[in-house]
């Protein structure tokens, strides 16, 4: 009896030692000491024994079975970890290998150039106003001294939605919101889109603008020259040329067009600048005393200044950019390059 157990020993120990997985393992199991095993065979078989040697043959059987227990559970352990260290040779990742690159696009010119205007404006104290694109009648012209038959209306062929509302044709509109909402001092840069019917490649019907407006005690014409002056030459750079010419706005007076010299041929004379070595960029003058009637400002008490120019055109002087459709093709090999 001692021979077969031991035999039976023997034999289990090879089938568990040379199981290559944790399922055939388990039918080893069975097959030894499942209820059909060999083992639990013998067990069985301790009946037909006397009862005197039941108790070695017991102990005997016992001890077998403790010994293919944890036989079978150490197996089973290397088996499982096995299996865990192929897994995890077989899905490394090689973390040296470049990412998957994702596209970042960048900012549109008109973005940039009014959030940098917005910035050396910041500086000198003015806030950011806004307002509607589609504009009453009242806002856009009536209450900027250009009356329903002021010839003025003509510089600006506007796109009437109604009789009473026009898209706005310019961002001057801002000024009378912002003055009827505010008492002076004031400082504000009210930067935005403005409409009007013109189209080729210097005009386009929908441009940006941005205004700016300054309404105080003592505000004199030289303090709207040093402010653009200084604006001018800290955007385009400390030696640009600047220089302002006598012009004419319904809401201004006295009003100025402000030039600096060509960016692009360095005053010298090309096809940008049409020879002359100028470049007109902004419109601008002290407020007119009608407006500040539309606004109930105490023309007596207050002076201020107002100026508004193109955002399109400061963005191409800036970058070089010689059509103005180019901004609104959203072609991304122009627009990748800002
Ligand atoms: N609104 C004028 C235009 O669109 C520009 C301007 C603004 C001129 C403020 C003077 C003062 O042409």
């Amino acid at each position: 009896m001692k021979d077969r157990l031991q035999e039976l020993e023997n034999d289990a120990l090879a089938a568990i030692g040379d199981a290559e997985s944790t399922a055939s393992l388990q039918d080893i199991r069975v097959a030894f000491l499942g209820k059909k095993g060999a083992v639990t065979d013998i067990m069985k078989g301790m009946r037909d024994l006397a009862p005197d040697e039941r108790p070695a043959v017991g102990a005997l059987v016992n001890s077998l079975k403790e010994s293919l227990e944890k036989a079978f559970s150490s197996r089973n352990s290397a088996l499982q970890q096995a299996a865990v260290d192929e897994r995890i040779s077989s899905e490394k990742i090689d973390v040296s290998l470049p990412g998957r690159q994702s596209f970042s696009g960048s900012k549109h010119p008109v973005t940039l150039v009014t959030e940098e205007l917005v910035e050396i404006f910041g500086k000198l104290g003015f806030c950011v106003a806004e307002g509607p694109e589609i504009e009453k009648d009242f806002y856009n012209f009536e209450a900027l001294n250009i009356p329903k038959d002021h010839p003025a209306r003509d510089m600006q062929d506007t796109f009437y939605v109604s009789d009473d509302l026009v898209m706005r044709t310019h961002t001057s509109p801002v000024q009378i919101r912002s003055m009827l909402k505010q008492e002076p001092p004031l400082r504000v840069i009210a930067p935005g889109t403005v409409y009007r019917r013109d189209s080729d490649i210097t005009h386009s019907p929908m441009f940006h603008q941005i205004e700016g407006f300054l309404v105080d005690k003592n505000v004199s014409f030289g303090d709207l020259k040093g402010i653009l002056t200084h604006f001018l030459t800290s955007y385009f750079g400390d030696k640009l040329g600047v220089r302002f010419r006598p012009s004419f706005f319904p809401f201004t007076e006295p009003s100025a067009e402000v030039d600096i010299a060509c960016v692009i041929c360095s005053a010298k004379g090309c096809r940008v600048c049409k020879g002359t070595g100028w470049l007109e960029i902004l419109g601008c003058g002290m407020i007119d005393p009608e407006v500040f009637k539309s606004v109930n400002y105490d023309a007596e008490q207050f002076s201020g200044f107002a100026f508004g120019m193109g955002i399109e055109r400061i963005a191409m002087l800036k970058y070089g950019v010689s059509d103005l459709r180019l901004f609104f093709e959203n072609d991304l090999r122009f627009l990748r390059q800002f």
